[in-house]
């Protein structure tokens, strides 16, 4: 159970250091290259006409808002000043709701009866978008149950670019188009049950430790050049957008050193004209470090409130916005927009409509307690319902844990198992956490069956299905387990059919808890296995000669201490499976099931393997600077480029039977004529306001009403509303360089959600027969469309990049399925950093596009071409 009180004075004495923060940095330690180029004033939402609708409707409602209500809804109340992670303000008077925001990307967090489904990386190794978007149904439907408005999720940011970081497996794998896909759906299926997505964290955001800005210190600056910046990190923002995503979250970091929650560039210019973002910006908690700034950088949201430091009453939006109202420094303008954007995305998932109040407290799993525990006199009632929202949800969990095991290796078909083998099993990974699967508050321990990372993107377990349990259920032959780490004695004789099973994990998370020295990032542990693991599977490889490996994992570990030695015969990568851990696993390991899931990053041979530039960044006075010197070349990008073979590749993933392509065809969609894509829709005009300064009157509190202590409200006392009035007429504030208040016109990149939409039409499609070639399994196949570019290109770029994916159903032996797989214009094209737009290096009629088909990013041996429309098969691979 959380205790509230000490949560509240951790978390004063955590952010008292962010103490402002909003006036002391400069760019000084940026290198010369990186600029953070103003870009003013922020887009009015409301030009797409998918839209439309929505934003005629929140300007009904914003128009008859007072100031005060405005200002209301634009900020959170304060931390723990409601059910939820975060509480807006809301506007009683014209029927506006407070809304609840809640983490995590995986489950609703901090509450009970709900499903703790498995991890996005996960969830992205199964490279299966039916079931990724059936998680995200039956997650959006328990958000919903739950009373929440607004989901935290998905995370497609960090990418993964650094192997050691913190959050990468919030997000689905370390490759643009596999995160971009997988968060499009994600969006789309939970904003399919009414709540509306956040999609985080924007932008390069890919390492914890050093992200906040504090006395000390400013978060680190990602300097990430314009190229990679498109091509990489907010591609999958884009399709993130194009799916119709609600909200956005700005990272706690820098980009180019200027805060990502106050980067003009970044969320007026890229997001918001070119990506055609229509929904509200929130900043991340405490990510928020000025109020004025902020709101004229395009910040939509702050959250949770409060200012720098939580529970005194301080906050950079509400009351202070309201005064930057009066006093003419935030135009009415950006305030309306402001709060139609947040208005508009309720209506747009249809919330006005009969949408459930928060029935749970994240504060408490008491059924009564404090309404506003933040409050020292806080009023007490009913704050957990106990609704079970789970349904049956634990069916699409488990088909996810279990379509995401990853064979990496099956020497001589050890696997399946026979349920008659005695196995011999050990490890503490292979049992839930002795002290229960919740013990660790934000799941901050690797103790028992790691089923995720920790820190904010977690949920409470219902229950644990944890390996060993399922394995003693399924076997026949007798279980051993041997719940240690280290190697016990008594099991040095085997007889000769017993089978080991080794369970060994890697852990990491978000930077406000350390664990077992890991601050967030593996800064630690590195990319090896915990307590020991490789020592354990080396004292067992020594001892039974057919040993099966279980990786419950964040992410890449090394595997050469073991991979090679002959009694290692079958590794399994379960990733983070969430509550359903063990039967999905039996269901692998018995043949129940053939393991089905892809590596969504690679495994190297060794960490020094990828460049410095990828390591956790350490201490430095100033700003540290995280600059992405690698560009494009992250992950399997990189070891093609200098070839080096890793030992499982970026898509890797065996079955326990074989399948082959044939019938391979490409055709042409919508034929590329143009270098350039056709020029982009204008934008639809957007709500016209009242742009003059209200009369003080509308920020004052009607009298009567009577106050929570500390509680963020959005009024302001009568003299301080008839100074802020008076500053307007002779108003001073520092405008940053390059301010404008008028309307800016569209990018050329631009012109719908997520971009311009010719980028979006399909270019080509192609198809594939697969056949299971084998004759004693049924399975599943993933086929991995990869492009490579003309050999005429004058831009450097990846040898080949994934740029879709498709899954078979289950294909009984001998029996087929076809699939198609589809490139656009915006999956051909790179983007130019002059003409600021996307182009296609050659016309692909008349110059080779080679779109390579395979089963993982090393195993291409099929190819179409499209400037003959050929494909051929049985080739040796692009490299
Ligand atoms: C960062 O700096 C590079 C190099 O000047 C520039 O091309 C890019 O647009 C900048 N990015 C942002 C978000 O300001
Ligand atoms: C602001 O929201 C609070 C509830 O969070 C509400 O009590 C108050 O009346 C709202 N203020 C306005 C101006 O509507
Ligand atoms: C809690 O959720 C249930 C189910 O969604 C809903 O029927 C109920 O009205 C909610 N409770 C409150 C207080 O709104
Ligand atoms: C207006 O009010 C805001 C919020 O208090 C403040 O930051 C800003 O400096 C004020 N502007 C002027 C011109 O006084
Ligand atoms: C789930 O809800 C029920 C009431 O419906 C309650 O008794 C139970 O304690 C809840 N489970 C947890 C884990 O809190
Ligand atoms: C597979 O096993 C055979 C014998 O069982 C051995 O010769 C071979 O080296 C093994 N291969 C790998 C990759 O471990
Ligand atoms: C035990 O395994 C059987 C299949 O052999 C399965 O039907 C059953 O649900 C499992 N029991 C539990 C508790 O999961
Ligand atoms: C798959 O094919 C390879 C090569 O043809 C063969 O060695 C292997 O035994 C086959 N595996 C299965 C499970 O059919």
């Amino acid at each position: 159970m959380v205790n509230t009180a000490c949560v509240a004075v951790a978390a004063v004495a955590a952010f008292a250091q962010t103490a402002a923060a909003g006036t002391m940095y400069k760019r000084d330690s940026v290198p010369a290259e990186f600029v953070a180029a103003p870009y003013y004033p922020t887009p009015h939402g409301g030009w797409t006409s998918d839209w439309s609708e929505a934003y005629t409707k929140a300007h009904a409602l914003v128009s008859s808002m007072t100031l005060a209500e405005k200002t209301n809804i634009t900020a959170g109340t304060g931390y723990f000043m409601g059910p939820c992670v975060g509480n807006t303000g809301s506007a009683p008077r014209v029927g506006f709701p407070n809304l609840c925001l809640q983490d995590s990307a995986l489950g609703v967090r901090s509450t009970d009866n709900v499903t703790a489904f498995p991890a996005g990386i996960t969830t992205g190794a199964t490279f299966d978008k039916d079931l990724i978007l059936a998680r995200a149904e039956a997650m959006g439907a328990e958000f919903r149950g739950k009373g929440v408005n607004i989901y935290l999720g998905p995370t497609i940011g960090p990418l993964g670019r650094q192997p050691r970081g913190g959050r990468n497996w919030e997000g689905f794998g370390a490759d643009p188009v596999l995160q971009g896909i997988a968060g499009a759906l994600t969006i789309q299926g939970v904003q399919s049950q009414g709540v509306i997505a956040t999609v985080k964290h924007f932008v390069g955001y890919e390492q914890e430790m050093y992200r906040l800005y504090n006395v000390f210190m400013p978060g680190y600056s990602s300097n990430i050049n314009d190229r990679t910046l498109h091509e990489l990190y907010a591609w999958p923002f884009a399709d993130s957008v194009r799916a119709g995503a609600g909200s956005l979250m700005s990272a706690y970091s820098a980009v180019n050193g200027s805060a990502c929650s106050q980067n003009s560039y970044l969320i007026n210019n890229v997001l918001k004209q070119e990506l055609g973002f229509q929904g509200f910006v929130m900043s991340d908690w405490y990510g928020q470090l000025s109020g004025v700034a902020a709101a004229l950088a395009g910040l939509d949201m702050g959250m949770p409130g409060d200012g720098e430091i939580p529970l005194l009453g301080t906050s950079y939006f509400m009351f202070e916005l309201t005064k930057a109202a009066l006093n003419g420094s935030v135009p009415m303008d950006r305030l309306n927009d402001m709060a139609t954007r947040i208005v508009a995305a309720w209506y747009q998932m249809g919330q006005d409509k009969d949408y459930p109040p928060p029935n749970f407290s994240s504060n408490t799993h008491d059924a009564t307690g404090l309404l506003y525990p933040g409050a020292l006199f806080s009023p007490s009632g009913v704050v957990n319902q106990y609704v079970n929202v789970q349904a049956d949800h634990a069916v699409v969990a488990r088909q996810v844990a279990t379509d995401a095991i990853t064979l990496l290796k099956n020497n001589g078909s050890l696997l399946p198992l026979s349920a008659s083998s005695p196995l011999a099993v050990f490890g503490t990974d292979a049992a839930v956490n002795p002290s229960g699967p919740n013990a660790c508050g934000d799941r901050a321990c690797n103790t028992g069956t790691l089923g995720m990372g920790w820190g904010s993107g977690i949920a409470d377990y219902p229950y644990f299905d944890d390996p060993i349990t399922a394995l003693r259920n399924r076997s026949t032959g007798g279980v051993t387990f041997y719940n240690t780490d280290s190697f016990p004695s008594s099991a040095s004789k085997p007889s000769a059919d017993q089978i080991a099973v080794v369970f060994i994990s890697s852990d990491s998370g978000e930077n406000q808890d350390t664990v077992e020295g890991n601050h967030g990032d593996r800064d630690a542990s590195g990319l090896v296995a915990w307590h020991n693991g490789d020592d354990l599977v080396k004292a067992v490889a020594k001892v039974y000669s057919n040993v099966v490996v279980v990786v419950h994992t964040v992410g890449p570990i090394i595997m050469e201490p073991w991979i090679d030695l002959p009694s290692v015969k079958s590794v399994l990568v379960a990733h983070l499976p969430g509550q359903e851990a063990g039967e999905s696993l039996a269901d692998v390991l018995f043949g129940a099931v053939s393991p089905s899931g892809h590596l969504p990053y690679s495994i190297p041979k060794e960490e020094t393997d990828y460049p410095s530039s990828l390591d956790i960044k350490g201490f430095a006075f100033g700003q540290i600077q995280n600059t992405f010197t690698e560009g494009l070349y992250i992950d399997y990008r990189y070891l093609q480029k200098n070839s080096i073979a890793p030992r499982y590749a970026f898509g890797h993933g065996l079955s326990y039977t074989n399948f082959t392509f044939s019938n391979v065809a490409i055709s042409v969609s919508n034929a590329l004529t143009s270098v350039l894509p056709a020029a982009r829709p204008s934008k639809l005009a957007t709500p016209a306001f009242d742009l003059t300064i209200p009369p003080v009157s509308e920020a004052l509190m009607p009298s009567g009403f009577s106050t929570i202590w500390r509680y963020l409200y959005s009024w302001i006392s009568e003299s301080d509303a008839n100074s802020a009035a008076k500053a307007a007429a002779s108003s001073t504030y520092p405008y940053p360089a390059g301010y404008t208040s008028s309307q800016q016109a569209g990018t050329d990149a631009g012109g719908a959600q997520g971009g311009n939409p010719a980028l979006f039409e399909v270019a080509y499609a192609l198809s594939v027969k697969v056949t299971n070639k084998g004759t004693k399994n049924g399975g599943k196949s993933v086929v991995q469309a990869y492009l490579q570019h003309p050999s005429s290109s004058p831009y450097d770029t990846p040898i080949v990049q994934l740029r879709d994916f498709a899954k078979t159903a289950t294909l009984a032996p001998g029996s087929s399925g076809t699939l198609t797989l589809q490139l656009t214009r915006r999956d051909l094209s790179v983007w130019d950093v002059e003409q600021q737009n996307w182009l296609l290096p050659g016309l692909p009629s008349s110059t080779r596009y080679t779109i390579w088909l395979g089963e993982a990013s090393d195993q291409l041996y099929t190819a179409c071409y499209t400037d003959t429309l050929k494909c051929q098969s049985v080739l040796a691979g692009p490299f």
